[in-house]
């Protein structure tokens, strides 16, 4: 599927999308989406209404910040395409490395970014809620 730049005309379907992919209290309302995506280095692809990735870049590092496909487009390698993407603009852009965080119990996310070439750095313990730890990632663009 053909991945397009997202912008903040688009957080309704960008939020409506997230909805689906995150418990209540846990996914990104328009007016959150829209005010990320007016901030200076930060950007989003999707694919139609299947999926979007949302990413950042400051100088020479950048940084997943959401990721989400939709239930009945899952296990069909968008996930996949979508991390793809995005590194591959930010390596273009002059970024060494990407970051993000992902909840420690995300098996599916976790196996996605492992398979994309992130690897675990850390763990940032109650990150999410009391219990609730992360597991920090990194992947290498340079060398
Ligand atoms: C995680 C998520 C983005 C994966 O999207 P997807 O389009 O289904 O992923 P892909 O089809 O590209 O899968 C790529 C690889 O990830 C891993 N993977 C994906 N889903 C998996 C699952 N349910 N269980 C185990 N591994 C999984 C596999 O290694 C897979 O490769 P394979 O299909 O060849 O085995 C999707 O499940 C999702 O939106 N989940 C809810 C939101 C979320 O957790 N976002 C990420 C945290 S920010």
């Amino acid at each position: 599927m053909k991945l397009v730049g997202a912008g903040p005309e688009d957080a309704a379907l960008l939020a409506a999308l997230h909805a689906t992919c995150f418990p209540p209290g846990s996914a990104w309302d328009a007016e959150t989406l829209a005010a990320l995506l007016a901030l200076d280095g930060t950007f989003a692809l999707r694919a139609g209404e299947a999926g979007f990735i949302l990413a950042r870049q400051t100088l020479d590092e950048a940084e997943i910040l959401t990721l989400a496909v939709a239930p009945a487009a899952r296990r069909g390698g968008l996930g996949a395409a979508l991390v793809r993407a995005a590194l591959a603009r930010v390596a273009a852009a002059g970024a060494k490395a990407m970051f993000l965080e992902v909840a420690e119990a995300n098996a599916a996310a976790i196996g996605l970014y492992a398979a994309a070439g992130f690897a675990r750095i850390g763990l940032r313990r109650d990150y999410y809620a009391p219990g609730s730890h992360a597991l920090a990632m990194r992947r290498c663009l340079s060398g």
